[in-house]
């Protein structure tokens, strides 16, 4: 048998509805005074006679008498039954309909029913003080300061009055007086977030002192929250209102109510970083501003504003702050960007924001620029291919490592296809290969629940970071004919240091995880090998072939070890033993490798101490590692040309494995 569905979750379901925002989603609907109007869906007519109150959240319709809530206007339009539309409007909401029928759940409608009574009082209470800050910008005998100040900033009282702009006076009781002249009524202001207990001494007073008012709505227009301005540069700047039963700042959008108001039928959206840039772009008539609340730009912000507009600007100042929450809102956005949709971006000159922009500009240049802002997928490139070079073969291959994901999280469709083949332009791989790199790239961190935006911002920072396909090596002096690797290299010295260093701290514990523990913490295992051998030969026992891709390596260093290694098995060969290290040098005297060597010879006090084979081993394998980052490197390259042929693409996946499969014997080793 089919469970009721509790009074308190219709009631809940209803308070965060709006029947306006349900009605015109499937009938256009035209602001008419007070009230909404459209032709009536539920007869044919030419002229208006439906209409939808936002206030009674209630439809009407003068010519056939159609007439309900959210749940009847569903019912009727989409003939459902009262249990399917309680679910559809519920599953719109993010709620889920709650059975009746156990006590658990009686438990929980008492409790939810006891959340509606909170919300509906903490509204109340907010509305009240918002009349009263309203009417102390009137009356205070210490108004003409608010005033002034709002004059000063340009704005009108026309303006001041849309967005409900008030003025706290100084004091600590005047709200609490106000309100709750009885003490058992100050607890409902604090819960509402007017009034400040202190824990010492349980003290109450107002939160908002001397400040210029802004009242924050919600889509119904309810007050749920307030901003509050001081009036000179004292600190905080700004104080808000402290999550509440009403306020959720990581889900409000300030100004997004009154811009609705202004119109109904908002084509954009522009998400800037404060308050008084939203009231200052109003009152230069650009209506469509909104502000976080001091937070960055999250999901729940971006779910809104798109079911609302299909196209969002982000308006944020050109600085390093401002920087960072552009790309922020850029990782939040991607998501969101199905096909019809439109996000730009625009960073404003450095010391400049929309208000004090806007003030400077006017109103058509201002929205000029945004107009012609930058859209989302110019944005994505332009900050991921800051600091690389289109023409370095590891900087297209970091590029595409990072951009790959990134247009990945985007919904299937044209915009993130068009994205997708502008970044096989820009680097020179295939749809194929941009999947293998991407797996190559370690997962990236998921977004905290907290703000919704993903740990890893790319910032400045991470766009510097090495290049992907060398990453573990790109220290390593390599024996490139343009690359200075000789024996005295400044490096050398450099690295010895770093050696002392690190062998008086113990094991190595650097931020490579593939970094051996047992082998110290050198900038070049070839040297590492080396070292180990030159003072304990016998050690090369534990390497009976020596590796033939040594000598492949574009490093001097591993030819040397190459060559040490074949006179280490020669010299076995013909003495029947290993030789001591004194026999060794001698026979390594003439190479032109000579003095380096005697260098790394010189360093066995800084060896650790204990397991040489294991240490000559390990080197080895890093430098197989590195031998196959080379031949990686290669195959993309080859990849990258346009003819690439099946063959050298079935190689960069052998190699792709192969590399998996090393780096897992490395890690499993530790
Ligand atoms: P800004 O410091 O950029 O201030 O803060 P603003 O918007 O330019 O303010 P004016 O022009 O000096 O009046 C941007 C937003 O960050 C939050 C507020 O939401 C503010 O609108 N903020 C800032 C705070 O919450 N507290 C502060 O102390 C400062
Ligand atoms: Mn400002």
């Amino acid at each position: 048998m089919a469970s009721r569905i509790p009074q308190s979750f219709i009631d809940d379901l209803l308070d965060r509805t709006d029947i306006v925002d349900l009605v015109d989603g499937r009938v256009k609907l035209k602001k008419t005074g007070r009230n909404y109007s459209a032709c009536c869906p539920f007869h044919k007519e030419k002229t208006p006679s439906f209409s939808v109150a936002p206030d009674k959240q209630f439809y009407y319709c003068f010519g056939c008498g159609a007439g309900g809530n959210a749940i009847g206007f569903l019912m009727q339009l989409d003939n459902l039954n009262f249990p399917e539309a309680v679910e559809e409007l519920s599953s719109k909401a993010g709620l889920t309909v709650p059975k009746d029928d156990s006590i658990t759940s009686k438990a929980a409608s008492a409790a939810s029913q006891a959340k509606t009574q909170a919300r509906n009082q903490a509204y109340e209470l907010l509305n009240r003080a918002n009349h009263y800050y309203q009417s102390q910008l009137r009356r205070h005998s210490e108004r003409q300061k608010a005033v002034t100040y709002l004059k000063g900033r340009g704005l009108s009282g026309q303006i001041a009055q849309r967005f409900g702009v008030g003025y706290a006076p100084t004091g600590w009781q005047n709200l609490i007086q106000e309100l709750a002249p009885k003490a058992e009524q100050e607890q409902a202001l604090i819960d509402c977030g007017m009034v400040v207990e202190k824990e010492e001494n349980k003290r109450r007073y107002d939160r908002f002192r001397d400040r210029i008012m802004f009242p924050i709505k919600d889509y119904k227009g309810r007050i749920i929250a307030f901003g509050g301005r001081v009036l000179g540069d004292e600190k905080p700047k700004y104080l808000n209102s402290p999550e509440t039963v009403v306020f959720h700042k990581q889900k409000e959008l300030y100004g997004l109510y009154e811009a609705r108001q202004q119109e109904r039928n908002l084509k954009r959206i522009m998400v800037v970083e404060g308050y008084m840039d939203v009231v200052a772009l109003a009152q230069h008539n650009i209506n469509y501003a909104v502000a976080t609340l001091g937070t960055s730009t999250s999901s729940f912000h971006l779910e809104r504003i798109f079911k609302l507009v299909g196209e969002v600007v982000f308006c944020f100042d050109g600085d390093a702050a401002g920087l960072k929450a552009a790309d922020r809102a850029m990782h939040t956005c991607l998501p969101f960007m199905e096909d019809g949709r439109q996000a730009r971006f625009l960073l404003l000159p450095d010391g400049e924001d929309p208000d004090s922009l806007v003030r400077q500009i006017g109103c058509d240049k201002l929205t000029a620029r945004i107009v012609d802002a930058t859209p989302l997928s110019d944005f994505l490139f332009q900050r991921l291919s800051q600091d690389l070079d289109p023409h370095n073969l590891e900087h297209r291959a970091k590029l595409a490592t990072d951009a790959n994901p990134l247009i990945e999280t985007m919904p299937k469709g044209i915009m993130r296809s068009m994205m997708q083949a502008r970044l096989s332009k820009i680097t020179g791989l295939d749809k194929d290969t941009l999947e293998e790199l991407s797996a190559l790239k370690a997962p990236t961190p998921t977004p905290t629940p907290a703000d919704q935006t993903p740990a890893k911002p790319a910032d400045k920072q991470a766009l510097t970071t090495t290049p992907a396909s060398t990453h573990d090596y790109a220290d390593y002096p390599m024996a490139d004919a343009d690359s200075s690797i000789h024996h005295e290299d400044p490096h050398w010295h450099h690295e010895h240091e770093q050696y002392q260093t690190q062998s008086e701290a113990g094991p190595s514990s650097g931020p490579n995880p593939h970094f051996s523990a047992t082998l110290p913490k050198v900038q070049n295992p070839a040297q590492a090998a080396i070292r180990v051998l030159l003072r304990h030969p016998e050690s090369a026992e534990h390497v009976s072939q020596v590796p033939s891709h040594l000598s492949e390596l574009r490093m001097q260093d591993a030819t040397v070890l190459t060559q040490l290694l074949n006179t280490l098995h020669t010299m076995h060969k013909a003495l029947n033993r290993w030789p001591n290290p004194s026999e060794l040098h001698i026979e390594c005297a003439t190479w032109d490798a000579w003095p380096m060597l005697q260098q790394l010879a010189a360093m066995e006090s800084l060896l650790p101490k204990g397991n040489y084979p294991q240490q000559l081993q390990e080197a080895i394998h890093r430098l197989s590692e590195h031998h196959l980052e080379e031949r990686f490197s290669q195959l993309l390259h080859l990849a990258s040309q346009t003819n690439a042929d099946k063959n050298t693409k079935q190689q960069l996946k052998d190699l792709l494995k192969e590399k998996e499969e090393l780096q897992n014997r490395l890690k499993s080793r530790q």
